[in-house]
């Protein structure tokens, strides 16, 4: 049995589907059917129940994004570090091999290479790199599991949300027996408000960066091969091989899927952090050779991108939990 906290997520809601298409015996887990947040009722549930996995999909990015979390300060400390430092106590304490959905939004930017020399950028938008990099594309790397964040409290500026998600790693590094699984920006095939793909068609101008995205099913697929091909534990990047720019991703949705929609964009960093946005936001670029060297095989993102906006379709209703595994509460007795 496979421990599913926060089944009913937008990455939640991946995982559920790719354990059910496995046929993977698994109990999704909502903070309505157990408060998997109080120590107690986790650590006795997951004593009794004795999971031979458990995945951590639960968090709080934010919403409508991450500003949000700039106004729910102790909401996002609880979400994004307190629980998975809890959740490690639980697994380390019940011996459950467990994974953590953290996020590759603790880096800001990408490496660049010139003459040999390796240099980091953070902000991506700035018209003479963009002239060089396209030039140069073979200049720009991701960054990878061994870089330290660029984006956290100890590395400002960053974002609340980012900052947290960066405690969040620190605070169950020691934890054995886990991955750490770094998604990039999530999108999917179905429209839904965390959907990279959804809020794009929404903002009124693109902030057009160079960016990695990760591909919720994706991610579903590489994280769970990962787990059931034993690979070692520890924090993998998790995103669709190679990156991508907001403006070509706008031209996919408007070639692919509302040819009706005409994008326009901010002029640069400065106009979009002055007309947009509050927070400073972490776009950046992962390198996912660990995760293709484990021998997990992951699609590229342009072809993942393509197919998602040619599968379009509207949300799901959430997840339906009756009747998909035992009454939690009485497992507690
Ligand atoms: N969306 C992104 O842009 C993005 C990017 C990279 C990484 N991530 C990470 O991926 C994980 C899942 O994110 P998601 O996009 O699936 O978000 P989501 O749709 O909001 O789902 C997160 C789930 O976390 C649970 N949760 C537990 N404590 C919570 C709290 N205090 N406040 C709110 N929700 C809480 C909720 O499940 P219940 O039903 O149990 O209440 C919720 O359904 C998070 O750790 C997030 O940081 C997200």
């Amino acid at each position: 049995m496979i421990l599913l906290l926060g089944a009913n997520g937008f990455i939640g809601r991946a995982f559920a589907a790719e354990l059910r298409r496995r046929r993977k015996p698994f109990l999704p887990v909502t903070r309505q059917s157990l408060d998997y947040c109080e120590f107690s009722l986790l650590f006795s549930y997951v004593r009794k129940l004795r999971p031979k996995f458990l995945i951590n999909a639960a968090g709080f990015p934010g919403s409508p994004n991450i500003d949000a979390c700039e106004h729910a300060r102790e909401l996002t400390l609880h979400a994004n570090m307190l629980l998975p430092q809890q959740i490690a106590h639980v697994c380390t304490l019940t011996n459950t091999p467990w994974g953590h959905v953290s996020s590759g939004g603790i880096f800001c930017g990408a490496k660049i290479v010139v003459e040999g020399e390796t240099h980091v950028e953070r902000d991506l938008s700035q018209p003479d790199l963009r002239r060089f990099l396209d030039l140069h594309p073979e200049a720009i790397r991701g960054f990878t599991e061994e870089d330290e964040p660029n984006f956290s409290f100890l590395s400002p500026p960053c974002s609340f949300y980012s900052g947290t998600k960066a405690l969040g790693e620190q605070a169950i590094s020691e934890a054995g027996n886990c991955y750490v699984w770094r998604p990039a920006l999530p999108f999917s095939e179905e429209d839904h408000p965390r959907n990279f793909l959804s809020k794009l068609q929404l903002y009124p101008k693109v902030f057009d960066q160079v960016i990695s995205a990760t591909q919720t099913r994706d991610f579903a697929v590489a994280c769970l091969d990962l787990w059931e091909s034993r690979a070692e534990f520890g924090t993998y990047h998790v995103a669709n091989p190679g990156f991508i720019t907001t403006r070509h991703v706008a031209e996919l949705i408007h070639d692919i899927l509302r040819p009706e929609q005409h994008f326009e964009y901010w002029k640069d960093a400065d106009e979009f952090y002055r007309c947009a946005a509050k927070e400073p936001r972490p776009n950046c670029l992962l390198d996912v050779s660990k995760l293709l060297n484990a021998g997990v095989n992951i699609r590229p993102i342009e072809a993942a991108l393509e197919s998602s906006l040619r599968e379009w379709r509207p949300a799901h209703p959430a997840f339906e939990f009756q009747g998909t595994g035992p009454d939690l509460k009485v497992l507690l007795h």
